[in-house]
């Protein structure tokens, strides 16, 4: 395998280069493929200790990157905010030094806070230590694993024989719903508009503002430049037809209330009625549209409970299955590179 991988910390898919998506995606595959029967432990990460620091809860990302890290042989700790000593007041900055202390190689961390993860990786930098911080979702910010495992997901099914993030380029990827709160959308917009993807943004203006246009046109403040040149262009649809019509795949989004400051939407019921999808809409696409979603749903909201439970159209399993050999995939990459 080529051996470019230089990424200490996985903090934002903005200093992602084509070369890292193409190395996550076939290391990934490469995992997919090692049949069921064969479970044997593969020994990568044998006497490596991986601590998932999760103070916001999660279902799939958290059990998959533990699961990950297990099937690579790494010893697994999993910190539970609430029986820990964030309850008398240590700091999630302090938290994740006493895994330090502990001999951790890699930091798995979420919080609710923009910027938790990147602040822990400056510390240790300043204090020379090694141990690398992958970032499981901060606030609005960023989460690159899910953001790998949906552009895995769509390469696989616009190419099931390799995995090749190329196939991306030219196609039309919708992303529909709360764009302003989701941390996965902004990952999704680095990293589908990287492999030459265009994005057309849809939803109402209070859940997807104009400037999002905009999102990818300068790096992130403190990256000096983007390491890819020619980036998909990010378009605003406010017809779920008109979207869903000039697409080849949707990526439906939670409506995520616990992150909103006000109440950005009249009901849910209108919501669903203008920008939830049903069957009936992808009977007019012109193309066989792909539906994803990061999970957790709601269901009957973003989507129909119908699209939801539809295998063919439908590929949150997938994409849920997936998470496993894409965070394997991320974990190697980071302990090869140590
Ligand atoms: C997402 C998250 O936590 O950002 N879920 C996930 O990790 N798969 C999306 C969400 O919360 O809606």
């Amino acid at each position: 395998m080529k051996q470019m991988w230089k990424h200490n910390h996985v903090i934002d898919l903005s200093e992602f280069s084509l070369e890292d998506y193409i190395s996550v995606l076939e290391l990934a595959n490469r995992f997919k493929s090692i049949p069921k029967s064969g479970s044997r432990k593969l020994p990568a990460l044998q006497g490596r200790f991986v601590a998932t620091l999760f103070f916001e809860p999660s279902t799939r990302t958290r059990s998959s990157f533990e699961l990950a890290a297990k099937k690579l042989s790494a010893d697994v700790q999993t910190f539970s905010p609430s029986s820990s000593s964030l309850s008398k007041g240590e700091s999630p900055l302090d938290t994740a030094l006493t895994y330090v202390a502990m001999g951790a190689d890699i930091l798995i961390v979420r919080h609710s806070s923009t910027g938790v993860p990147k602040q822990i990786a400056n510390h240790l930098k300043m204090l020379g230590k090694q141990t690398s911080i992958l970032n499981a979702g901060d606030g609005l910010h960023s989460h690159p694993s899910q953001a790998l495992v949906d552009l895995f997901t769509l390469a696989k099914f616009f190419n099931p024989e390799e995995v090749n993030p190329s196939i991306l380029k030219g196609k039309t990827i919708a992303i529909i719903g709360d764009v302003l709160h989701s941390r996965v959308a902004r990952s999704n917009l680095w990293s589908l508009t990287a492999c030459g993807a265009n994005v057309v943004l849809c939803g109402p203006p209070s859940l997807v503002p104009e400037e999002f246009c905009e999102f990818t046109k300068t790096p992130p403040p403190g990256q000096l430049e983007d390491p890819i040149q020619h980036r998909g262009q990010i378009s605003i649809s406010r017809s779920l037809k008109e979207a869903l019509n000039k697409s080849d795949a949707a990526i439906t989004l939670r409506i995520q209330k616990e992150r909103m400051a006000e109440n950005l939407l009249s009901d849910l019921d209108t919501y669903h009625r203008e920008f939830g999808i049903n069957h009936k809409h992808l009977k007019f696409c012109s193309n066989r549209i792909p539906v994803l979603h990061p999970g957790p749903v709601n269901r009957g909201i973003e989507m129909s409970s119908e699209v939801l439970d539809d295998k063919e159209i439908c590929l949150v399993d997938k994409q849920v299955s997936n998470g496993i050999p894409i965070r394997m995939a991320l974990l190697y990459l980071i302990i090869a590179a140590k």
